[in-house]
Formats: structure tokens, C-alpha cells, sequence
């Protein structure tokens, strides 16, 4: 990709891009399989880069960006070995990027307008769901984050249980949508954990074996009942983000002017819904959200993180950084 212009709104050309989901691999075993995800990039990684190649018509680079975590450490030191064998082959730096600041700044990417900083940032995936404050480029502070389960882990852990192939999350948008056509109110409810602490933290396997308890009480699998426990438990996780960024949002107050949500589960069209409806309550904030194909985990965002890396410290493309894969790596200042 080209990239240059202001880091508030970069001029973003993307020469040629290539993605090889390895969901419908992953699909039997509910999630993501550590090892086979290993072996699935080693042998992708290879025929991709050539095709990227290809597409753009060129490999004159400037440097290599690679994500350096958080995530599943031997899928990333894939990434980071051919990353580095690329970097000696090419004579190019290599830069290592954070995949969490790749979701933030994935919101750069054909955006009409400037992004406005300080902002608070939504991070939901599967891995995580994180409020962070983005005190300008390069400087952040998680306020908040689950303390167990991803709310996109347990949209996947959900529908795992409702019978339905991962990932989850479309999936059980689309049997929530049912219901709400086919009736206006459900009958019950599931409980939404940690509403009411004082923090900014999120917990959400409560809320799954919720759903666990409630299948079995009932004993029902019928659709119209997948449906509404599809929606109900919709409801339950997305009422949480958006009561829990809402308090962000007061306690952080006019220092705020942007609202960034992003990661695979900024996707979801309940969710989206209820933070326009969020966002009118704050009319110096705006919204900003990732272009649909750039919710879920992409190359594009890691480019787009990487050029403000560079940007903020072009001394890191002079050095041989040693580049190590960290499976927990955090936001920091
Ligand atoms: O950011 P991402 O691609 O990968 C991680 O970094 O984890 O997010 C993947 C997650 C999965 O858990 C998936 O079920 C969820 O995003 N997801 C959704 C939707 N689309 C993807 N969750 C709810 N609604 C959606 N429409
Ligand atoms: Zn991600």
C-alpha cells in the first residue's frame, strides 16, 4: 500500500491486498485451533505475498509491516520469521505492530472525514473487549477490559451451543433479527454481568452459561427458540458495551471528541444501531467505524498503524529491531 498525507487523515492507496480466511477450517472446532492455524499460515503465507505482489505490480517498499501480537504466539512468529526473512531478503526495515492499534486506526481507512483526537476506543473481537483511552497517536491507557471470556468469544461460544458454525457472531445477528421480526418483546431476559460495577470492566462467560442453563431448563431446539435465545443473549452483550462506553464517555467527559468502536464484532448491526443512539446523547463526539471488510483482522490496518509508527519514529526504519511475538501484548502510553 501507499500511505502519506496527515496522520489524522492519511491519503491511503492499497496497491494490492490479499486474505486467506481460514474460517471455514476452524469451523468444526468452534474456534480457532492453535497448531492447525500455525500450519495453515506456513503454507499461505508463501503463494499470498506472490499474488500481493502481482496485484500491485511491484515489491519497491519502503519497509515491512508485521503484527508482533496480541494473539496466539506460534501463529505470530509465523508472521514475524517471514516477516524478518523478507526484511534481510529485500534490504528493508521491518516494523512491528501492535494488532489492537491495527483495529484502532483500521476507522483511517476511506474515511470522509478527520479523525478528531482524544478519542475512547471500543476494541471488541474474539479475543478481546477493551476501553481504551486514545490520548493522541502512539498513546493509550486501557480504562476497561473483560476479565474472562471476548464478547466475540462468547458470540462464537453461543452459537456453538445454538448449533451454529464459527464464527459466531453473523450467525446469531441474523437468528436475532428473526425474532425481533416475528415478535416485539421476548418472554425473558439473561442477565447482564457486571452492569452495574463501578468500573469499566466486562465479564462475559456468565452470561454464556446463562445461555447454557436456559437451553437446558427448556430442553427446546426449535427455531423460532434458537431465535429468541439468539436475541436475548444479543441484547444482554450488547446493552453492556454500550451502558458501559456510555459511563466511559461522562466520566472521560469534554477531553473526548471521538468515539472509535472497531474490531470483528463492530460488525454487528445491534450493536451499531445502539451506539448512533449513544453517540446523539454526546453531540461533540462522533462515531467512528471501520469500513465492513476491515472489522475483522486484515493487513490493511497493520499498514495503516505501521505508517504512523514511522511516521512518530522514523528512527525505528534505521535499526534492526529484534521483533518477538508476544501472545499478550497491551496497549500502552
Ligand atoms: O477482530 P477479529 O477478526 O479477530 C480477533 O482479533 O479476534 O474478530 C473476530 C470476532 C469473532 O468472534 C466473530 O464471531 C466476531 O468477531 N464477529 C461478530 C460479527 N462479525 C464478526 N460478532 C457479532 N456480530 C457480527 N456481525
Ligand atoms: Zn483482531
Amino acid at each position: 500500500m501507499e500511505i502519506d498525507g496527515p496522520l489524522e487523515k492519511p491519503n491511503i492507496k492499497v496497491l494490492g491486498n490479499s486474505l486467506f480466511s481460514q474460517v471455514h477450517l476452524h469451523e468444526k472446532y468452534g474456534g480457532v485451533y492453535p497448531n492447525l492455524a500455525k500450519r495453515e499460515h506456513e503454507k499461505n503465507l508463501p503463494p499470498l505475498l506472490e499474488k500481493t505482489i502481482k496485484e500491485a505490480g511491484t515489491s519497491d517498499v519502503d519497509f515491512i509491516a508485521v503484527t508482533a501480537g496480541p494473539g496466539l504466539e506460534p501463529a505470530l512468529w509465523v508472521g514475524i520469521g517471514f516477516a524478518i526473512e523478507l526484511g534481510k531478503k529485500w534490504n528493508k526495515p521491518v516494523v512491528p505492530i501492535d494488532h489492537m492499534e491495527g483495529h484502532i486506526y483500521s476507522v483511517l481507512y476511506e474515511a470522509r472525514d478527520t479523525l478528531a483526537l482524544p478519542a475512547l476506543a471500543l476494541l471488541v473481537s474474539g479475543g478481546h473487549t477493551e476501553l481504551v483511552e486514545v490520548k493522541d497517536f502512539g498513546h493509550y491507557e486501557i480504562i476497561g477490559q473483560t476479565l474472562d471470556d471476548a464478547v466475540g468469544e462468547a458470540f462464537d461460544k453461543v452459537a456453538r451451543m445454538l448449533g451454529l458454525p464459527y464464527p459466531g457472531g453473523p450467525q446469531i445477528s441474523k437468528l436475532a433479527a428473526a425474532s425481533r421480526l416475528r415478535i416485539k418483546d421476548l418472554e425473558f431476559k439473561l442477565p447482564r454481568p457486571m452492569l452495574h460495577s463501578k468500573d469499566f470492566n466486562f465479564s462475559y462467560s456468565g452470561l454464556k452459561t446463562a445461555v447454557l442453563y436456559k437451553l437446558k431448563a427448556e430442553g427446546r431446539s426449535d427455531q423460532e427458540f434458537r431465535e429468541d435465545m439468539a436475541r436475548a443473549f444479543e441484547d444482554a452483550a450488547v446493552e453492556v458495551l454500550i451502558e458501559k462506553t456510555r459511563r466511559a464517555l461522562i466520566k472521560l467527559g469534554d477531553t473526548v471528541k471521538t468515539l472509535i468502536v472497531a474490531g470483528g464484532v463492530s460488525a454487528n448491526t445491534c450493536l451499531t444501531g445502539e451506539l448512533e443512539r449513544l453517540v446523539s446523547e454526546f453531540p461533540e463526539i462522533s462515531l467512528r467505524l471501520p469500513i465492513k471488510s476491515l472489522s475483522t483482522d486484515n493487513a490493511v490496518m497493520i499498514g495503516i498503524a505501521a505508517f504512523i509508527k514511522a511516521s512518530r519514529q522514523p528512527e525505528i526504519l534505521k535499526q534492526e529491531l529484534e521483533i518477538r511475538a508476544s501472545g499478550n501484548l497491551a496497549l500502552t502510553s
